[in-house]
């Protein structure tokens, strides 16, 4: 039976009915007419399936499952390809499990470091956070399964998380916060997204058809259902409306009610209702075909990828007089809570009861030359002296220290946000201790977001192993043994201090108002343009060997901006030992007049170099690399003009500069008056011409070119320098009365038209 024939069976209360969940979990199934229930449960980094009772904030059980890495430490790979390998393992999970959707990957953008489930989100970077949600989405959705993209959208803190309004403007809502939900839609295809808690100027995201269908499915060309977030749903009729198709988790039908009320009433179209109804039955009725039954997992396999993709993203962060990769026969001292029990996951909806879990302890048990010290408890921030004390005289006695410190999970969780970026008090105290007896020390991190470390100058090596997964402990000893090569990069930058991150004085907003003041300045786009000085920047991560960045080239010195342009650059291992380079692309606009950062993202590629070996790297940049976001025209846009394409070890290691011109293919559109800048009007659709007849009536501006005066400063420089500024009212008193203010409106009106005329091309 086709999906019109069967919606036509449904009677309006069974349609409301498909449009909420069945239960906490489920899709709504009508038996008599073949409609089956599907699952729709938690993701991202890991399925968590509850079989009994059920929550979303992640405390009650669920089946085991493979813990992989967080988005934080996988976005550190800079490697699409192993979130592919995730998510098809994931898939898998799901598939032996009969889950027919699994919620994520989160997309948002770690605005500040404070937001508790920044470890859910990949990066401070839109082109980054996009990139590795599509490979997520694409791996999943190989195995027939579907994803849930979150959270739809500006949803950057946990604080007021079910009332805040999040202000943004457009230019900053486009090029930031929705350019990596973007790039995952357009080129992961979803087959669900997930409609955030919060509201988005003014209005709740559930019911903002701004977002859900003007944007998300006229523009982008989404052909999924959207869900909203577990609770989401303000106005039942007015979010069906706005293009809410799912509300989960079930309401005891309560909404439904309202939904057949409304279109009994007249309120609601009710083929609105039947398009809802059609695009739900559509995924589901996929999913019916794309089951396999009784699949299978081989876990241990899954175990083994958690382990690979950990290593990959974790992030050596420093590693003085090459400390690191330790000696495998020295009197090695692990030290702290983590080490035994490591937090590799975060709290919330995303909390996985993990298959297995392999802390540094336990991967280490067979080095009897490996000893153990706890000195602090994970879970708490009081200093036992016992412990503490134990593990100074430990560390007197050892070659090298190895600290495992973190956060624990009452320092960040979904649900709430952070309110400071410190490690517990008790742990920074003992890294300071045992560094004045112990020189030999390296600090391995356990968190899921910033911290700072009073301590970084004194340790000899830090290894930011974020939230990593379940097989952490095995991915964290395969580094510090140098069986594995580190080579993740920060995906967001490492203040010194919270205060200068550029959302501090706004972040968290005024009750439920939210201003994103810092606009498109987020990040190393703040941090760079101020030359702010960071504890590590953006893209930073060191390796147990080194790389050389050589002949760097462009295809083509000018470029139109609908034209591609080619990059390639070679790169090559200089060290002894084989390693991976995640290799980072920034555009520089050198020229413009749009206020922007000082460089963007957009381009990396990872690539595995044997000591000796060297590769060449290629990258295709087309419009968007060089565009912005232009609220004139609603549209993308490049300026005409110079533009650098810059190499980069990370945002702060420019390595490799080549220039490019680019000519815009778009005018845009001025509103020209008497009191226009003649910078504006040169620019503006036959702007040179306009200057030109005006210069011509004034011979007293002629010859400007043959004046020179005696200091060297050209006179005819400055008078053009001081012209761009003046508008035409004001030559009235530059032509002697010659120009009258009929004749120079007359001109301006000639302007006007040839504007409007370019402006209607746009609208068509
Ligand atoms: C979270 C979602 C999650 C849902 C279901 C909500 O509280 O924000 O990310 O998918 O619960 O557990």
């Amino acid at each position: 039976m086709d999906m019109k024939t069967l919606i036509e069976k449904m009677t309006l209360e069974e349609k409301a009915s498909m449009c909420s969940g069945m239960n906490f979990w489920d899709t709504q199934a009508i038996e008599h007419l073949g409609i089956p229930k599907m699952m729709v449960t938690d993701g991202p980094h890991g399925l968590r399936k509850q079989t009994g009772s059920s929550d979303h904030l992640g405390i009650l059980e669920s089946v085991p499952a493979t813990c992989f890495p967080s988005a934080s430490a996988t976005a550190c790979s800079f490697d699409p390809s192993l979130l592919t390998e995730m998510g098809v393992a994931i898939g898998k999970e799901c598939q032996k499990e009969n889950v027919g959707v699994i919620l994520g990957p989160g997309v948002n953008i770690k605005r500040s470091p404070l937001c508790g489930r920044n470890f859910e989100y990949f990066s401070e970077d839109p082109y980054l956070s996009g990139e590795m949600a599509k490979a997520h989405i694409q791996g999943v959705q190989s195995q027939g399964v579907g994803t849930s993209l979150k959270h739809f959208a500006a949803n950057n803190q946990e604080h007021r998380r079910f009332s805040g309004d999040s202000v943004v403007d457009e230019r900053t809502l486009r090029e930031i916060y929705l350019v990596g939900f973007e790039k995952a839609v357009k080129e992961g295809k979803p087959a669900t997204v997930m409609c955030a808690y919060n509201q988005l100027n003014g209005t709740y995201c559930a019911e903002n058809s701004y977002l859900l269908s003007r944007i998300l499915r006229d523009e982008w060309g989404f052909t999924g259902f959207v869900v909203s977030d577990w609770g989401a749903v303000n106005d039942r009729v007015a979010s069906v409306v706005a293009g809410l198709e799912l509300e989960m988790p079930a309401t005891g039908a309560q909404n439904d009610k309202l939904i057949v009320q409304a279109v009994k009433q007249g309120t609601l179209n009710e083929d609105i209702l039947d398009q809802a109804v059609e695009r739900i039955l559509r995924i589901v009725f996929k999913w019916e075909q794309k089951k396999i039954a009784n699949a299978t997992v081989d876990m241990e396999e899954n175990n083994q990828l958690a382990r690979k993709i950990a290593s990959e993203s974790m992030v050596l962060l420093k590693n003085e007089n090459n400390r690191l990769p330790l000696n495998k026969q020295a009197n090695i001292l692990f030290v702290g809570g983590f080490a035994e029990k490591p937090r590799y996951q975060g709290g919330g909806s995303s909390h996985i009861h993990s298959y297995k879990v392999t802390s540094a302890l336990d991967a280490v048990s067979g080095m009897n030359n490996v000893t153990f010290a706890k000195g602090f408890d994970a879970d708490t921030n009081t200093v036992d002296a016992t412990l503490f004390n134990d593990a100074i005289e430990k560390a007197k006695r050892a070659d090298v220290c190895v600290i495992f410190a973190g956060l624990p999970d009452s320092f960040e969780s979904e649900g709430f946000d952070r309110s400071h970026m410190q490690l517990p008090s008790c742990q920074n105290q003992l890294i300071d201790e045992i560094t004045q007896v112990q020189p030999k020390t390296i600090v391995v991190l356990h968190n899921g977001s910033p911290v700072e470390m009073p301590w970084a100058h004194s340790v000899q090596g830090i290894l930011e192993a974020h939230l990593g997964g379940q097989a952490c402990g095995l991915a964290v000893t395969d580094l510090l043994f140098g069986d594995a090569n580190p080579s993740g990069k920060l995906a967001e930058s490492y203040p010194l201090r919270l205060q200068d991150n550029p959302s501090y004085l706004f972040y968290g907003g005024e009750r439920d108002r939210t201003e994103y003041r810092e606009g498109v300045f987020v990040g190393y786009r703040y941090y760079d343009k101020k030359d702010i000085e960071v504890l590590f920047p953006f893209g930073f991560g060191l390796s147990y060997t080194t790389f050389e960045y050589t002949n760097l080239k462009l295809d083509k010195k000018t470029i139109k901006d609908d034209e591609k342009l080619i990059v390639t650059a070679d790169i090559k291992n200089t060290g002894n030992c084989r390693g991976k380079e995640a290799v980072q692309l920034y555009v520089r606009n050198a020229t413009g007049d749009v206020i922007r950062p000082d460089k963007e993202l957009r381009g990396f590629a990872k690539v595995e170099l044997n000591a000796g070996e060297r590769k060449q790297v290629s990258f295709e940049l087309s419009k968007r690399a060089f565009a912005y976001y232009s609220t004139t025209i609603k549209d993308w846009h490049v300026e005409s003009g110079e533009y650098e394409i810059l190499l980069a070890k990370s945002s702060h290691d420019i390595v490799l500069c080549e220039a490019v011109a680019v000519e815009s293919t778009v005018q845009i559109p001025i509103e020209v008056t008497i009191n226009t800048c003649f910078a504006d009007i040169e620019k503006a659709v036959g702007g040179k011409e306009f200057m030109d007849a005006l210069l011509s009536q004034l011979p007293q501006l002629q010859g400007l070119q043959e004046m020179e005066n005696d200091d060297g400063m050209g006179l005819a420089e400055m008078m053009r320098a001081m012209m761009k500024y003046m508008v035409p009212r004001s030559m009235m008193m530059m032509g002697d009365g010659k120009l009258d203010i009929e004749q120079i409106g007359h001109m301006i009106k000639t302007l006007q038209e040839m504007q409007s005329c370019k402006c209607k091309e746009i609208e068509t």
